[in-house]
Parts: structure tokens; C-alpha cells; sequence
């Protein structure tokens, strides 16, 4: 079975998916790490993020590997663990830049179909279930309200010694959301066949049994 979510930045989808992961069994597959590879890849490589070809080649000529240490999501550049250091707000920008050229998409779209093949799989970004994995056996599409994803990013960054505020993440969250969905190439957008589930205001482990209950329901 195929497990697809999609959703703005900050809805919650990598904390929910890897809690549905976990109780499924299932591999679970975070497309958004992979953008923010190749964002730190091309900041460390010296690769100006606003070219296009040479952010493109880039990622053609390295490796992301996406590996379960223990109960860790890691992310990995040519083998170097680049976990901690991808979860800027600094990076979320580059990432969410590079992630609107077909070039780097077009080769994303081939390295996260072959993770998919892995069997079953929960995978989450903003174009899975509409472009990654149409045939997907359940689509999710989650959001919440912009001042509560700019509040959980707050508390995110701000336990892990980030310095920031709550203005400028609602700033960069919009622009984010803008631009994602905007772009040409399978722009962030909810699947016609998506469910529809809206976070604001509900505990995670809620919003984790609704997804379960919807997913029992496709496979009875
Ligand atoms: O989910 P995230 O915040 O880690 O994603 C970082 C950026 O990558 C996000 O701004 C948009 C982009 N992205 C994308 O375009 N398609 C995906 N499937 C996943 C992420």
C-alpha cells in the first residue's frame, strides 16, 4: 500500500507521517529532506541556487540517501549526515527554490518513484499524490492555519537553540506556500481524490488516528 500527503510547510506532515509509519510498519519517505539536500549541497558546493542547469547537475552527480538510524530520520549528501543542518530557515527558502526547476524535479520524480518500489510506504511533500505516486492507495492532504504552522515552527526552532520569531516565520511560511504553489512544475496542490484534514487546533495523536481510520477504510 501507498500512503501519499501532501500539504503547506509546517502542517504537520513529517511528525504525523512517521507516527503513522511507525504504527503501520511502513517505510516512511520525507521528499522535503531531499530538497533540503540539495539546497545544503549547493550552499556548501558553492553552486549559485539561481542556476538552474548547474543546481540540476549538481544533483546528478551526488547521492541523497534517506536512512532510519535507530528511531532517527537521517539524511545524507555523499554519505555525509546532514540532519541537523537542513532544518533552517535559511535552507527551507534554497529548498523550496530548487525545488521549482523542472531540471532537478524531473530527476526527484526518479529517485523518489524508485523509493516508493521499497513496498509499502508512506510518503510526504507537497506534490505526491497529484504528480510522485497518482495511483496512490490513500491521499492526504494537510494543512492548518498559517499563524498555528508558523507557531509549531516557532517551538520547533526555538527547542533546538534557533534564533527566531514568530513575524518572520509567518513571513517566510507565506512566501513559501506562495511560491510552491505557484510554480510551473507540479505546483503544491490538493489531489481531487485527496481527503482533506485540517490540523488547527487538533493533538497530533488525533489527527494520527483519523489518517489510520481512513486508511483501514481503503484497505477493507
Ligand atoms: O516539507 P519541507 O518543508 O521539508 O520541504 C522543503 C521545500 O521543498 C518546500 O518549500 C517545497 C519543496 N518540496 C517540493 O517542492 N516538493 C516536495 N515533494 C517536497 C518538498
Amino acid at each position: 500500500m501507498k500512503i501519499a500527503i501532501d500539504g503547506p510547510a509546517g502542517a504537520g506532515k513529517s511528525t504525523i507521517a512517521q507516527l503513522v509509519a511507525a504504527k503501520l510498519h511502513y517505510v516512511y519517505i520525507d521528499t522535503g529532506a531531499m530538497y533540503r539536500a540539495l539546497a545544503w549541497a549547493c550552499l556548501h558546493e558553492c553552486v549559485p541556487v539561481d542556476d538552474e542547469q548547474a543546481v540540476a547537475g549538481l544533483l546528478s552527480h551526488g547521492q541523497i540517501h534517506l536512512r532510519r538510524e535507530q528511531d532517527r530520520q537521517c539524511v545524507l549528501w555523499n554519505e555525509r549526515d546532514i540532519t541537523a543542518e537542513i532544518r533552517t530557515p535559511e535552507i527551507s527558502q534554497y529548498a523550496s527554490i530548487v525545488a521549482s526547476y523542472g531540471e532537478v524535479r524531473k530527476q526527484m520524480l526518479h529517485l523518489q518513484r524508485a523509493l516508493a518500489e521499497q513496498g509499502n510506504v508512506i510518503m510526504d511533500g507537497r506534490d505526491i499524490g497529484t504528480y510522485i505516486l497518482p495511483n496512490a492507495d490513500v491521499k492526504i492532504f494537510l494543512t492548518a492555519s498559517i499563524q498555528e504552522r508558523a507557531k509549531r515552527r516557532y517551538l520547533e526552532l526555538s527547542a533546538k537553540g534557533v534564533d527566531t520569531t514568530l513575524e518572520s516565520l509567518e513571513e517566510e511560511i507565506a512566501e513559501r506556500d506562495k511560491r510552491d504553489s505557484e510554480r510551473e512544475v507540479a505546483p503544491l496542490k490538493r489531489a481531487e481524490d485527496a481527503h482533506l484534514v485540517d490540523t488547527t487546533g487538533q493533538p497530533i495523536e488525533q489527527v494520527v488516528e483519523q489518517i489510520l481510520d481512513i486508511c483501514n477504510q481503503t484497505g477493507e
